[in-house]
């Protein structure tokens, strides 16, 4: 099997140098690919995900079609919540939905332990059939213990988590006890995809930013600090969205990186966070964009994230609108960055 330890990414995570800094893109496989959306006429979104073919597969698009320097390996977040009991369906034009949300402490006690090669090999049985099919490193992921509680309380998304954080202040022992069965599941389940051969994980929190500061020290930092120590052998990365007001926790968080949204500021990251790799963060929004404003904006961030230590990456993920062309304009911007002839 090949080593990955001489691969960008690898390096861009011990901060060596490198001529460029590596580039992947959150939801780079997904609805805005014509081939996924032919796999996706045929097979439902639980099935795409639960076959390691078709994931491995739907892996795979995306670096055939540009020159990515890593997959990340099609999955979802909440498919550990599904073995552990959530009623989870992903119906056409609704998004994530769960049936039997958790609204009381023993719905809390209901959710049965998740040994991931148990209860959901598909992860890791694909990240090993990607390692066959290509050279190009493989990431894998979870979901955070607070995002993930977020969708098994409210039953789905929502814009104020209104269910969630009621649950939150109204049983803070259940809700604590909640957090910690999520770590420890995600904790599992993360180290399992790295003895699988995933180069790195990335951990996402998503609706973190939801939370006030005190609120997230006490009820999502601690879960994140316990997922984190669970975990060795290969770096891990965080990732939360409309967090910048809670940029002074992540050296406590316990990950090896961060991955940035597009609101925080490189120099202030950089000032608060020290001297650890960095991942980000153009605003995917801006992939529309006519090509040479992509460039002037990837290299502008280029420019700020300095020569080492920098992951190419959007500050969120791909959505269905973004087009090919924009992925591509920003690759090529990405790869034609040449710090050694930067004065
Ligand atoms: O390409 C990749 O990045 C890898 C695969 C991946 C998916 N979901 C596939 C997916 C990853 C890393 C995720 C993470 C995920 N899933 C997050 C955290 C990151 C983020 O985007 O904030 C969250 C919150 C989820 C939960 C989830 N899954 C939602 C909210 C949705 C609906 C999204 C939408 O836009 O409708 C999903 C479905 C989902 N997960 C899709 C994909 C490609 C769309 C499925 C489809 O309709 O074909």
């Amino acid at each position: 099997m090949h080593d990955d330890s001489q691969s960008l990414i690898a390096k861009a995570l011990r901060k060596e140098p490198v001529t460029r800094p590596p580039v992947w893109m959150m939801r780079q496989a997904g609805r805005y690919l014509p081939e996924y959306m032919e796999l996706r006429r045929q097979y439902g979104f639980l099935e795409r995900c639960y076959n390691p073919e078709l994931a491995a597969e739907i892996t795979l698009q995306p670096l055939r079609r540009f020159p990515f320097d890593a997959g990340i390996i099609f999955s979802d977040i909440l498919l550990p919540l599904d073995c552990m009991g959530a009623d989870l369906h992903f119906r056409e034009g609704k998004g994530p939905q769960i049936d039997n949300p958790v609204r009381s402490a023993e719905d809390v006690d209901a959710l049965t332990d998740f040994e991931p090669e148990r209860d959901l090999p598909s992860p890791m049985e694909a990240i090993r059939l990607c390692r066959q099919r290509t050279d190009k490193p493989i990431l894998g992921f979870a979901g955070a213990p607070f995002t993930l509680a977020c969708y098994l309380i409210e039953g789905g998304g929502s814009k104020t988590w209104h269910h969630t954080k009621h649950f939150m202040w109204s049983q803070p022992e259940a809700f604590k006890k909640l957090m910690d069965k999520l770590a420890v599941a995600v904790g599992k389940h993360l180290q399992a995809q790295i003895n699988a051969g995933a180069v790195a994980v990335q951990l996402f929190d998503t609706w973190a930013g939801a939370l006030s500061r005190e609120d997230y020290l006490e009820f999502a930092l601690p879960a994140v600090q316990k997922v984190f120590s669970m975990v060795s052998g290969a770096p891990t990365l965080y990732f939360s969205r409309d967090t910048q007001c809670f940029l002074d926790f992540y050296p406590q968080v316990g990950a090896d990186a961060f991955a940035l949204d597009w609101r925080v500021d490189w120099t202030r990251a950089q000032q608060v966070l020290g001297d650890v790799p960095l991942q980000g963060n153009l605003d995917p929004i801006a992939l529309p964009a006519p090509p040479e404003i992509i460039r002037q904006k990837v290299h502008h961030i280029i420019q700020q994230a300095g020569p080492t230590g920098h992951i190419f990456n959007l500050g969120h993920g791909c959505t269905p609108q973004t087009p090919i062309s924009g992925v591509q304009a920003a690759i090529d911007a990405v790869l034609e960055w040449d710090w050694s002839k930067v004065g």
